[in-house]
């Protein structure tokens, strides 16, 4: 049986949620990863350094007692966001980094930001302080082709933005296109991008196979195959631009499966398997460790975990998780038998 030992990995986009839903996703994260940088689109959303401490704490009480895990948090930036909060809740170990929903953009964007201008004095402060700038990458308006809204929020947003603020440090969040990578590569070492499973795996075709499939859906949206096939190369060519992100986002079945569903994909129960499924698939498991466990550090400026995991290659069933009292949230792969399930702590 194939087996791999790496660093122990981390994954730079997560979605837990709050309440019961926090509580049961946490453990599937804590048990595969060292660290996640988690999300700040709650309702409301996590708009100041003590909004994020104590969300910290709600994580830590989800996490199993031998897991060994560390949330990194994030705040949403608003049109409001006080710059002085930010700094002091980074100099103070709370918030690793701020997350840019330009407003309306995806779940719980409501808030977010309606222009860069807004955001001047909090970009400046972020730039002079080192602190990662994490952008949903769309441009949303009604004459914008969902499928085209990434490049033009590169064209329109992020390459003045970047060019405004010559040391701010930006990561992409879930590039789903070519030009996200290449505009990753055009801005190395400054700029870098999380890549989520499904868009390595999937492109839009399996948002329609044989009618409409509300589990595929997720923003950015899937995309056609060239992307698909573009970003593939990206993450398992091990350069340091790119690293994981599950960008794992648990809505309830019935939420999902609806006349208007939610945008996700719970991906968190079979994270690892589904990143080592492809990386076998391209014969690229020696540039996994790269892409999992050291490429995000390093980016982030923290240290690789010193622990190491042996990954093997022996399948498991995946199943629905069940939240009591509020219903079910179905994984990537369920009722598939998915290979890479046994995680081995050496
Ligand atoms: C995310 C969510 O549900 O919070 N949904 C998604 O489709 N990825 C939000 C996001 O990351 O865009
Ligand atoms: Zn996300």
């Amino acid at each position: 049986m194939r087996t791999l030992t790496i660093r122990r990995p981390d994954d730079w986009h997560v979605h837990f949620r709050d309440g019961a839903v926090l509580k049961q996703v946490v453990p599937f994260t804590a048990r595969q990863f060292g660290r996640a940088i988690v999300m700040p689109n709650l309702t409301p959303p996590v708009v100041t350094s003590a909004m994020a401490a104590a969300y910290r704490e709600r994580i830590m009480a989800a996490c199993p007692a031998d897991a060994n895990f560390t949330p990194l948090m994030t705040c949403y930036l608003t049109d409001g966001t006080e710059p002085e909060d930010l700094v002091a809740g980074h100099r103070d170990g709370i918030v690793t980094a701020a997350k840019l929903y330009p407003a309306h953009a995806t779940t719980n964007s409501a808030f977010g930001v309606t222009s860069m201008e807004r955001i001047e004095a909090v970009l400046g402060a972020m730039a002079e302080h080192g602190i990662p700038l994490l952008v949903h990458g769309e441009l949303v308006r009604d004459d914008i082709d969902i499928f085209d809204r990434e490049k033009a929020f590169i064209d329109a947003v992020l390459e003045p933005t970047l060019a405004r603020f010559p040391r701010l440090k930006v990561v992409m969040e879930h590039i789903t296109t070519a030009d996200g990578a290449a505009f990753v590569r055009r801005h190395r070492p400054r700029v870098a991008a999380t890549i989520t499973p499904q868009h390595l795996i999937y492109n839009r075709n399996a948002l329609f196979q044989g009618g409409i499939r509300p589990h595929m859906y997720c923003l950015p949206i899937l995309k056609r195959e060239t992307h698909r096939q573009a970003l593939r190369a990206a993450a398992t060519s091990g350069e340091g631009g790119f690293f994981l992100g599950t960008d794992t986002a648990p809505h309830l079945r019935h939420l999902k499966e609806n006349a208007c569903g939610c945008a996700g994909v719970f991906s968190a129960p079979v994270a690892l398997q589904a990143y080592l499924r492809v990386f076998a698939e391209d014969d690229a498991l020696d540039r996994f460790e790269a892409f999992a466990s050291l490429n995000g550090p390093a980016f982030y400026g923290l240290p690789a975990n010193e622990e190491r995991i042996t990954l093997v290659d022996r399948a498991a069933a995946c199943e629905a998780l069940a939240i009591p009292g509020e219903g079910e949230i179905l994984p990537l792969f369920v009722g598939e038998e998915v290979g890479w399930s046994e995680i081995r702590r050496v």
